[in-house]
């Protein structure tokens, strides 16, 4: 009885084992280990997949006579344009950005730069035409970027993980670029800034000290984080920022004041004595009534002066683009 059970112990560790190995050798056989999840390794076998795969920038690169593409930058040896691989030009590149800029960069600085914010350096002769690789539709994660990065330096150059993983302060910036795009769901903070600018936002808010001084200042609001600016754009009446509150004032007769357009108005409450109240229903736009005219001044708590029918006008890419421009304000 004894035997038998054991018999049949050591059977089912035989299963077992025999289950586990052929698992894992299909697994091995599909690849599927390193394609689990997404995750990328950052080597330059991982980079070179990214490279002629998921990243596209095959579409536009060749690499020596490695590839179709002729309309961008060769990345490694190519006629008297290129005689250096990308491993080593990002050196030669690295010495203009330290003129043009006065920041000690790396060669490693200029390949993630060239990656981060493609339009700060143009290859002579070249367009900026570069794709935002961490914006849609290609969408690189943070990690596939790295991978791509380690994939360059051994385009000639010495491969340096440690570099890519523990970057200094130029490279970290640009990290933290990609990384709020792809918080932000993938969006282009310099294309987000042309829509803050052009877009409207900048008539209503400031940054830096430049813009408008109505709505409330957005220097630091990178700091309340992706879901906070989302929600603030989409549902403005939502949550309204302390201090912006919407007031509308109402006469002794009953009715709403009106201003003299003849439009009811109402506005933040910018200033309060004695005799007058003033409300500024836009920017600049400061209307004074005086105490004895008004009965009261009703809080709308469904209302924000922050418009709602932004969301409208701006495509689903400019309002990615715009919450990851948000995301990098984040002065201290
Ligand atoms: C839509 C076309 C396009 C795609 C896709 C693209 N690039 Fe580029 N890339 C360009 C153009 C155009 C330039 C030259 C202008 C410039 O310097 O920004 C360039 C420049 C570069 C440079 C600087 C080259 C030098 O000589 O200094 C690097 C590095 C680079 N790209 C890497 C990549 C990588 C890696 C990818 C994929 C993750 C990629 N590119 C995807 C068009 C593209
Ligand atoms: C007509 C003026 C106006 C325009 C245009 C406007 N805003 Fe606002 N915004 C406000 C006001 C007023 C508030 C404060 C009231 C509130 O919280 O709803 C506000 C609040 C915000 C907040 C929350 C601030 C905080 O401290 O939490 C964000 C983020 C914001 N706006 C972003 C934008 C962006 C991005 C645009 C352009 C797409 C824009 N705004 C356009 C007036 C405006």
């Amino acid at each position: 009885m004894g035997s038998a059970v054991g018999k049949a112990f050591i059977l089912l560790i035989v299963l077992v084992t025999l289950f586990l190995w052929v698992g894992s050798a299909i697994t091995k056989m599909t690849g599927g280990e390193k394609k689990g999840g997404g995750v990328v390794e950052i080597t330059p076998e991982g980079g070179e997949s990214i490279f002629w795969g998921k990243g596209r920038c095959y579409t536009c690169h060749s690499i020596g006579d490695r590839g179709s593409a002729v309309r961008c930058p060769n990345l490694s040896l190519w006629g008297d344009k290129f005689p250096l691989p990308i491993g080593q030009r990002a050196a030669e590149r690295a010495k203009e950005r330290e003129k043009a800029t006065g920041l000690p960069y790396t060669a490693n600085d200029y390949l993630i730069e060239s990656l981060a914010n493609p339009s700060a350096y143009l290859v002579e002769g070249f367009k900026n035409e570069m794709a935002v690789v961490y914006a849609p539709p290609i969408s690189l994660t943070l990690n596939e970027i790295k991978a791509v990065i380690v994939y360059l330096q051994s385009q000639g150059g010495e491969v340096n993980v440690d570099a890519v993983n523990n970057p200094g302060e130029i490279s970290k910036k640009f990290f933290d670029r990609i990384a709020a795009a792809s918080a932000a769901g993938g969006g282009d903070p310099a294309h987000g800034e042309e829509i803050f600018v052009g877009g409207g936002c900048a008539d209503c808010h400031t940054l830096d000290g430049t813009g408008s001084p109505f709505g409330p200042d957005l220097s630091k609001i990178g700091l309340k984080g992706a879901k906070h600016i989302q929600e603030s754009i989409l549902q403005p009446a939502a949550s309204f920022t302390p201090g912006y509150e919407t007031y509308t004032v109402i006469k002794k007769d009953g009715k709403e004041m009106f201003n003299e357009s003849g439009k009811k108005y109402s506005g933040l409450k910018i200033k309060e004595d004695n005799e007058n109240i003033e409300i500024a229903i836009g920017a600049g736009q400061i209307l004074k009534a005086p105490k004895s005219d008004i009965k009261e001044l009703v809080l709308e708590k469904n209302k924000s002066l922050m418009p709602d029918e932004l969301v409208e006008v701006l495509t689903v890419k400019d309002f990615q683009d715009v919450v990851a421009f948000m995301l990098l304000q984040k002065k201290p």
